[in-house]
C-alpha cells in the first residue's frame, strides 16, 4: 500500500506571459485580502517577494514541488489534472509537474503520466493551458525510474534497465515488487539520453515553459550518480566524474534541444531513497553543482539533507550551503519546509525559491494563505496515491470556502 513514507507509492509553444497578460489574469482581490495587504505589506514576507528566474518573472517564491498522484489512467494525463494544477497556479507562480515518464522503459508505477506518445502530448496541452490562463508557469518533470520497476511495467515483460544489475530489496509483503535490473551497456546509454531529449521536445510541443530533469530519489539518473548503486567499471562508473557523466549528458542533450534557459534539474545527493546513497554526498553535491555551471541551465532544485528518511525530518550533519554557493543559477530547496523556515531560508540567502510538497497538495492557495497568515488545511496521506479524480485531489478547500463554512 502506498505510504507517505515512500513519497512515491510502492512499486507493486513555449509561452511567456507578458506583465500585461499576467495582469489580465489577476483575480480581483477580496475585501479581506485588501485589508490584509494594507496591514502586512507583501514585501515583508520573503517567500512572497518577486524573483526573476531567467526570463521568468516570478511574483513569489512558493513553488509547487513535483508530486506523483497516480491519476493518469493508462499513463495518459487526464482532464482532472487541468483543474488540480490550475487550482495551484497563481499569476507569476511556478509549478513543477509530477514525475512524467520519458519512454516505455521508464515506467515503474501504475497511472503515472508519460510524455512520449502523441496521445500523452495532446493530453498535456489543456493542462498547461489551464495554468497559463491563470498567469502561472509550469515545467514538466521528466523521469526514468531505472531499476525501481517491475517487468509488468516494461515492454514485452523485460527486465527494467539500470546502471547496475544489483536488485532492490523487495518490501516484506511484496517479494515481486522489483524485478532485478539489466545493466545497460555503454553503447545503449545514448539511446536513453536521446529519450530524455525527445521527452523535452515533446514537453515544448505540449506548451510547457520548460522541463525539470528528475535526477533525484533513487531513480535512473540518481542510480548512476551514487557510489553504493553504480558498480560500473566503464566510463560511466567509478570516479565522481564518471558517475556524473550520464546526468550531464542528459542535461546537455536537453539544453541543446529546448534551450538552457528552460532546463532545471532535481537532485537529492544526501538522500538514500530507493537504496540509492552515496558515501560522500557533499563531494557529489558540489561536484554536480560545479559541473552544471558549464551548461548554464536555469535552476538546480535540491532536496534538503534533513529529508533523509522521507517522511520525517531527521538531524543531518550536512547543509545545502556548499552546493548553493557552488551553483551559479537559480537554487530551489525543498523538503520539510514550513512558512517560517522557508522565509528564513530566503531571507538568509540559503535559497532563491522554496518548493512545497505536502502543504501545497493540501492547500491549493498556499501563497495566498502565507500572505494572509491563514491556517493551513491538513494533508490526508491516505489519499495521496488513490486514483479518485476528485477526492484528495481537487477537493481541498480554498481559504475563501473555509472561511465561508465557519
Ligand atoms: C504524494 C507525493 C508524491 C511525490 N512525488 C514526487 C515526484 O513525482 N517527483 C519528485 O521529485 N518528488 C516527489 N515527491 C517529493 C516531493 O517533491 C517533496 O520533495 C517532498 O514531499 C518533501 O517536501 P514537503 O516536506 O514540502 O512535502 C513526492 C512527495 C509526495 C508527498
Amino acid at each position: 500500500m502506498p505510504t507517505e513514507d515512500a513519497l512515491y507509492p510502492s512499486s507493486s509553444t513555449f509561452k511567456l506571459f507578458s506583465q500585461q497578460e499576467s495582469q489580465r489574469h489577476k483575480p480581483t482581490m477580496a475585501p479581506s485580502e485588501i485589508q490584509n495587504a494594507e496591514t502586512k505589506p507583501k514585501q515583508s514576507i520573503p517567500l512572497l517577494t518577486p524573483y526573476k528566474m531567467g526570463k521568468f518573472d516570478l511574483s513569489h517564491r512558493v513553488v509547487l514541488a513535483p508530486m506523483t498522484r497516480l491519476r493518469s489512467y493508462g499513463y495518459v494525463p487526464q482532464p482532472h489534472a487541468a483543474l488540480y494544477y490550475s487550482q495551484r497556479a497563481s499569476p507569476g507562480g511556478f509549478l513543477i509537474t509530477e514525475a512524467t515518464t520519458i519512454s516505455d522503459t521508464a515506467q515503474g508505477y501504475k497511472d503515472t503520466p508519460g510524455i512520449w506518445t502523441k496521445e500523452q502530448v495532446e493530453a498535456w496541452k489543456p493542462i498547461v493551458d489551464a495554468v497559463h490562463t491563470k498567469g502561472g508557469f509550469i515545467f514538466c518533470q521528466i523521469w526514468h525510474v531505472g531499476r525501481v520497476s517491475n517487468r509488468s511495467y516494461q515492454p514485452n515483460g523485460q527486465a527494467p534497465i539500470s546502471c547496475t544489475d544489483k536488485p532492490l530489496t523487495p518490501p516484506a509483503n511484496d517479494e515481486d515488487a522489483f524485478t532485478p535490473p539489466r545493466r545497460l551497456t555503454a553503447e545503449e546509454i545514448p539511446t536513453v539520453v536521446n529519450d530524455f531529449r525527445l521527452a523535452a521536445r515533446n514537453a515544448m510541443e505540449a506548451g510547457f515553459d520548460g522541463v525539470e530533469i528528475h535526477g533525484a530519489q533513487g531513480y535512473l539518473i540518481d542510480q548512476f550518480l551514487k557510489d553504493t548503486v553504480n558498480d560500473r567499471t566503464d566510463e560511466y562508473g567509478g570516479s565522481l566524474e564518471n558517475r556524473c557523466r550520464f546526468a550531464l549528458e542528459v542535461v546537455e542533450a536537453v539544453a541543446n534541444e529546448i534551450g538552457k534557459d528552460r532546463v532545471g534539474i532535481r537532485l537529492s545527493p544526501f538522500a538514500d531513497y530507493n537504496e540509492s546513497a552515496d558515501t560522500n554526498p557533499q563531494a557529489l553535491a558540489v561536484h554536480m553543482a560545479e559541473s552544471l555551471n558549464k551548461y548554464e541551465i536555469l535552476y538546480c532544485h535540491v532536496v534538503e539533507p534533513r529529508m533523509k528518511t522521507m517522511a520525517d525530518i531527521a538531524e543531518s550533519p550536512h547543509t545545502l550551503t556548499p552546493m548553493r554557493k557552488a551553483f551559479t543559477g537559480t537554487f530551489i530547496a525543498s523538503g520539510g519546509f514550513t512558512k517560517e523556515d522557508g522565509n528564513a531560508a530566503v531571507a538568509e540567502g540559503r535559497t532563491d525559491l522554496v518548493a512545497f510538497g505536502r502543504w501545497f497538495l493540501a492547500n491549493p492557495d498556499l501563497p495566498k494563505r502565507f500572505e494572509a497568515d491563514a491556517p493551513l488545511n491538513k494533508y490526508d496521506r491516505s489519499t495521496f496515491y488513490t486514483s479518485d479524480p476528485v477526492v484528495g485531489y481537487t477537493d481541498y478547500p480554498f481559504l475563501d470556502s473555509t472561511a465561508s463554512k465557519e
